[in-house]
C-alpha cells in the first residue's frame, strides 16, 4: 500500500470527525517518523506491512474517539514537547495564559534579583528562596514551562556591549493526587529540563503535601459542573475524569477550599494564580 492509499482509507474511516484529512495525516507522520510535509513529496512511496498495520490501528482508535494526543502521546504546549497519555489531561491552548501570568509576577520579583552571570554567586539568600507551588501538576506542563523559560539565557544590553543574564529558576513544588500522573510530570521535567532540575514532585491533597510556604502558587485544578462534563465531546470523556471532575456540581469547590487554606501556605504578600471556568485566569493576594 502506498502513502497516498493509506492516507484515502483513513480520510474516508475519520469522515465523521471534523478535520479527517489532517488527522490521517498527523497520524501518518506519526507512524513514519516524519515530518508531515515529508508525506505530499512521497504519495507514492510503500508502506511497509508493520507500519501498515500499526497506522491503521491507530485509526480505528481514533474513529473511537480516542484522543489524538493519546495516540502519539505527544502534545505541544507554551513551545515545548510533552509526553501525555490517558493518566494525565492534555494541556489546553488557553492554560498558557496562566504561565504568562505567572511569569509576569515573577519578572517582577526578578526585577530585584536580576543579576548578572559574575554576580549571580552574591545573589541574597532571600531572592534565592523565592518558591512556587504548582498544584493539581498533571503532565507538569505549567511546572516545567515556568523552569524552561528561566534556562534560556537571555541577551541583556549595557553600556553598548550585549551580555548574557542568567535568572535562577525558582524552587517549585508540582503536587497532584494521582501517582499516576506525578510519573508522568517527573518524565516531562527529565525531558524538557534534564536531570537537574529545580522542581520537586509531591503526591497529596491540594496545598497539603508543601513542605514550606510559598511565595506564589499556581493552580488549575478540576473546574467542570456535572452539566458542563455531559456536555463535552466524547474525546474529553476520555481524559481522567479526576482531572476535570471533582468540584462539586458547579465546579467550584476545589478551588474554593484551596483558597480558604492558602494563608496558612502563603508567605505573607504571597499569592495565588488559578484558572476558572471559560479558561479565565484569575488572582487571589494573601
Ligand atoms: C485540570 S487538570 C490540570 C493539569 C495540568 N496542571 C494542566 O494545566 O494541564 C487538574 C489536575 O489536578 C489533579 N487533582 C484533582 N484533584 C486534586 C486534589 N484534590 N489535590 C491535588 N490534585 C488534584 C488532577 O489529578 C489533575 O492532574
Amino acid at each position: 500500500m502506498t502513502i497516498i492509499d493509506a492516507l484515502t482509507q483513513a480520510n474516508e474511516q475519520l469522515s465523521a470527525l471534523p478535520s479527517p484529512e489532517l488527522e490521517a495525516r498527523l497520524l501518518l507522520a506519526h507512524v513514519l517518523r516524519k515530518p508531515q510535509t515529508w508525506l505530499f513529496a512521497n504519495e507514492t512511496r510503500p508502506v511497509g506491512p508493520a507500519r501498515t498495520s500499526k497506522y491503521f490501528t491507530l485509526v480505528s482508535r481514533r474513529k473511537r474517539r480516542v484522543p489524538l494526543a493519546y495516540l502519539t502521546h505527544q502534545k505541544e504546549f507554551y513551545g515545548l514537547d510533552f509526553y501525555v497519555d490517558k493518566h494525565v489531561l492534555i494541556p489546553r491552548p488557553e492554560t498558557e495564559q496562566l504561565v504568562n501570568k505567572s511569569l509576569d509576577v515573577l519578572a517582577n520579583f526578578d526585577s530585584r534579583r536580576q543579576v548578572s552571570n559574575r554576580a549571580l554567586k552574591r545573589a541574597t539568600t532571600e531572592l534565592k528562596n523565592f518558591v512556587v507551588a504548582d498544584i493539581g501538576t498533571g503532565s507538569g506542563c505549567i511546572a516545567i514551562s515556568i523552569a524552561h523559560s528561566y534556562l534560556q539565557p537571555k541577551i541583556r544590553l549595557a553600556y553598548g556591549e550585549s551580555r548574557q543574564a542568567y535568572h535562577l529558576p525558582p524552587k517549585t513544588y508540582a503536587t497532584d493526587l494521582s501517582p499516576a500522573a506525578l510519573q508522568i510530570a517527573r518524565r516531562n521535567a527529565q525531558n524538557v529540563l534534564g536531570t537537574s532540575h529545580n522542581i520537586t514532585f509531591l503526591q497529596g491533597n491540594l496545598l497539603e503535601p508543601l513542605p514550606e510556604k510559598a511565595d506564589l502558587i499556581i493552580a488549575n485544578l478540576p473546574y467542570l459542573s456535572e452539566r458542563e462534563y455531559a456536555e463535552t465531546r466524547p474525546e474529553v470523556k476520555q481524559e481522567p475524569k479526576e482531572a476535570l471532575l471533582g468540584g462539586g456540581p458547579n465546579g467550584q469547590s476545589l478551588i474554593k477550599q484551596l483558597l480558604k487554606r492558602a494563608p496558612e501556605y502563603l508567605k505573607p504578600s504571597g499569592k495565588v494564580i488559578y484558572e476558572s471556568t471559560g479558561g479565565v485566569v484569575l488572582e487571589w493576594d494573601n
